[in-house]
């Protein structure tokens, strides 16, 4: 290999960021010998025996985790409790222009599915109702649940410090919420009917908020405002839009701090620095599109 130590280091965390999104994606085992041929055809393939080797396990439907290779026999796993699917858009029966307030009076003291059983409090949003910048998450944990406000725990943390020192406005200043209001249990991932229970709150909220820029945190933010599975490492820092809204999918707070490299963090930062810089570049926002 010609690069030097660094390049070396990045690289070995590009590869850990890769195999944490197959683990999170549910792939459990992927077969190298076939990926090296497919990659390197020139290379000979390890047996002919190989050849007719049980079929390649199938990439998981949204959500879905392929059975061991040991349990292939036994009774189907448990429902998926990894990604939520990408729900179709509800329509957006909100108005142009709702009020925050209009948007949580709705959403009551919500029963709408069983995250409702385990919480302490909704965590609805918190910050500057006419904010320019718009962050979604994707789901309170412990700390939030028990202060009824988004990211106030560790991952929080990071975030407020790299809005308030990195972008260098206040936290009060920007809005952030989540794609579900109540915490999973155990802090796990929302379940596809708990998304679609409160998606449209979320689009509530944005249209109420009418930012100029929303800045999406993680896989399953960017999954469900962009329809489609996103893989985050590889699409973060790429401009999208969301109902006329150009939307910035960066990478979760949570993850950059399990995988605390200068990597990580500076694709955040980037991320971060070009959504504020866009969000001071646009007109005022007119309204949220329909679809
Ligand atoms: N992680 C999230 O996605 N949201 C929060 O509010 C906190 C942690």
């Amino acid at each position: 290999m010609s690069g030097g130590p660094s390049e070396f280091s990045d690289l070995v965390a590009s590869a850990r960021v890769i195999v944490e999104e197959l683990l999170e994606e549910g792939v459990e085992r992927f077969d190298l010998r076939e990926t090296a041929a497919e990659e390197h055809p020139e290379r000979p393939t390890a047996s002919p025996a190989h050849a007719h080797a049980e079929p390649k396990t199938p990439l998981p439907e949204s959500g879905s985790r392929p059975a061991p290779p040991h349990k292939a026999t036994s009774p189907p796993a448990p429902a998926p409790v990894s990604t939520p699917a990408p729900v179709s858009l509800p329509p957006a029966d909100w108005g142009a222009n709702p009020s925050l307030a209009e948007v949580e009076g709705v959403l009551g003291d919500c029963q709408r599915c069983a995250l409702c059983q385990g919480r302490t409090q909704i965590v609805f949003g918190d910050g500057n109702p006419e904010a320019d910048l718009l962050f979604v998450g994707e789901g309170p944990g412990q700390h939030e649940d028990l202060q009824g406000l988004p990211f106030v725990g560790k991952a929080g943390q990071l975030l407020t410090k790299m809005i308030e020192s990195g972008l260098g406005i206040p936290r009060k200043s920007v809005y952030i919420c989540n794609i579900v209001k109540c915490r999973p249990p155990n802090n796990r991932d929302p379940l596809p009917e708990e998304v679609a229970a409160c998606r449209s709150f979320l689009d509530g909220q944005i249209a109420a908020v009418r930012p100029k820029v929303i800045v999406s945190l993680g896989r399953p933010a960017a999954s469900l405002l962009l329809g489609r599975k996103v893989a985050i490492s590889r699409e973060r820092g790429r401009w999208q839009s969301y109902r006329g809204i150009p939307l910035m999918p960066t990478l979760h707070p949570a993850f950059v701090l399990r995988q605390y490299s200068e990597e990580n963090r500076r694709a955040v930062w980037e991320d971060l620095k070009a959504a504020h810089a866009k969000a001071q570049a646009q007109p005022p926002a007119e309204g949220v599109a329909e679809d």
